[in-house]
């Protein structure tokens, strides 16, 4: 079939390079924004009298009937189409003559994939926001369910000091908020409205861009009609925000080893063969699918990088990738989320390993400090108290009083007290330590942030 945009060539492509060209078995997504921004596009025109109100309703009218018949399943997409926009306007044609032939107006399809794509975008925001507080949801009621549970924690993956595991919890919650406020951020930047920037220089006709822009729901116009068609920054910043929110999320699951939490069955599954296992294969096909999202946006990037200005075909590219991300970083945030909320927390076994790790010889030291001691000392002290254990086959809370004593004076029976492990944390007393305290605080700010409508 020979193209809309024949005229300076015959339109007459190969059927290879028709392929090759087509976006439109993915930017098919589109449909929904391509015919509301068409539809704003056609108010527009009307109220601007660039064409008559009448034509406008009829153009109005007959792209409502697209939407709705394309959602009905009565009008399916002609794959034959080179893309989302030449379908919509090709059945606009149809349907109406040669009226649908004016909607194409003081537009270009290079501004029309710039508004939909932001569009598109901006939902998928609002839809990955809601999923990341659903997770945040997840962890804060666990953090207040298990509340006074230690475990020990961790630097280079060894046993460091003792920690309440609500207190652990609350760390990835702050990186969600984080995630929520980059999320929110890329958002306000994408929410400026391309339309009206037309192929590259802007128009001759007299159309008004802020109409447009606030019919859609736009905060702004793209001030500049060169940059409105060109830049795909909105894309990376948001593949780039949910590259870290996947870290993140595969952050918090590297962490539960040893056993110290189950997961349910319904997020698990078995092996084939060895009748034992029970194998966590949602959480690891997160860690997996963080490697995709890190990849769709370096192959964004990669494909952006050292475009002449303003509109190449390369940036077709675009889409396939950021679809991708939204798609995979939804998908992994909606069986995070019940999986967390599932999974049953084991205080015995975090007791024991936090028990049998020397996690309070800090604590040993800061007994020496307390008594009087320069905190160097102290720390040396400690360290060999730690290698006559382990020589003995025995622990710090089970040296006798008289081996300590024989390492320095200082030591009295009260040193049993400050190394025991609920009081080494109650005594992180620190803004943002572990002390039961100062995790309350932490959960409680959480929660405003989550309830006070912050992020
Ligand atoms: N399908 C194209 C894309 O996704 C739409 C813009 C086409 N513009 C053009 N001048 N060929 O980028």
């Amino acid at each position: 079939m020979s193209k809309l945009w024949a005229g300076r060539t015959s339109g007459e492509v190969s059927s290879i390079a028709d392929d090759f060209n087509s976006s439109i078995r993915f930017d098919c997504k589109l449909y929904k924004q391509d015919i509301t921004g068409s539809m704003a596009h056609a108010a527009m025109l009307g109220a601007q009298g660039i064409i008559s109100q009448a034509e406008a309703g009829q153009l109005i009218d007959g792209l409502q009937g697209i939407l709705s018949d394309l959602e009905s399943g009565a009008l399916e997409f002609d794959f034959g189409c080179e893309d989302i926009h030449m379908f919509v306007e090709q059945v606009l044609t149809q349907r109406l003559g040669d009226v649908g032939k004016k909607l194409h107006t003081a537009r270009s399809r290079n501004d029309q994939v710039a508004l939909d794509l932001r569009m598109y975008l901006k939902d998928q925001i609002d839809e990955i926001t809601a999923l990341v507080k659903d997770v945040l949801g997840a962890i804060v009621a666990q953090a207040e369910n298990n509340k006074g549970v230690i475990m020990p924690g961790y630097t280079h993956l060894q046993r460091a000091q003792p920690i309440l595991f609500s207190h652990h919890l609350m760390a990835y919650a702050m990186m969600l908020l984080r995630d929520l406020d980059r999320l929110g951020d890329c958002r306000k930047r994408m929410n400026v409205c391309p339309i009206g920037s037309c192929a590259l220089a802007g128009t001759t006709y007299p159309t008004d861009r802020r109409f447009e822009a606030r019919k859609l729901g736009f905060d702004d116009i793209a001030r500049n009609s060169i940059d409105g068609v060109s830049d795909r920054d909105f894309c990376v910043e948001l593949m780039s925000a949910v590259s870290i929110l996947m870290m993140h999320l595969i952050i918090l699951w590297a962490s539960w080893e040893f056993k110290f939490i189950e997961l349910s069955d319904a997020y698990t599954t078995g092996s084939s063969i060895m009748p034992q296992k029970k194998n966590p294969d949602m959480a690891e096909l997160v860690r997996g699918k963080t490697g995709r999202v890190y990849g769709d946006l370096m192959g964004l990037l990669t494909t952006l990088k050292g475009l002449p200005l303003a509109y190449n075909k390369d940036m077709q590219e675009d889409k396939e990738a950021v679809f991708d991300a939204v798609d995979t970083v939804k998908m992994c945030l909606k069986v995070f989320a019940p999986m967390l909320s599932t999974m049953t927390v084991k205080p015995e076994t975090m007791k024991k390993a936090a028990q049998g790790g020397f996690i309070n010889a800090t604590d040993l030291a800061d007994y020496l400090v307390k008594k009087g001691m320069p905190f160097r000392s102290a720390y040396k002290i400690s360290g060999q108290i730690v290698a006559r254990c382990i020589a003995d086959g025995c622990v710090l809370e089970t040296l006798p009083l008289e081996t300590y004593r024989s390492y320095s004076e200082l030591f009295d029976n009260d040193l049993y007290h400050d190394i025991d492990l609920t009081a080494c944390v109650e005594k992180r007393i620190s803004e943002g330590g572990t002390s039961a305290a100062s995790v309350d605080a932490q959960i409680a700010y959480v929660k405003e942030q989550l309830g006070g409508g912050n992020v």
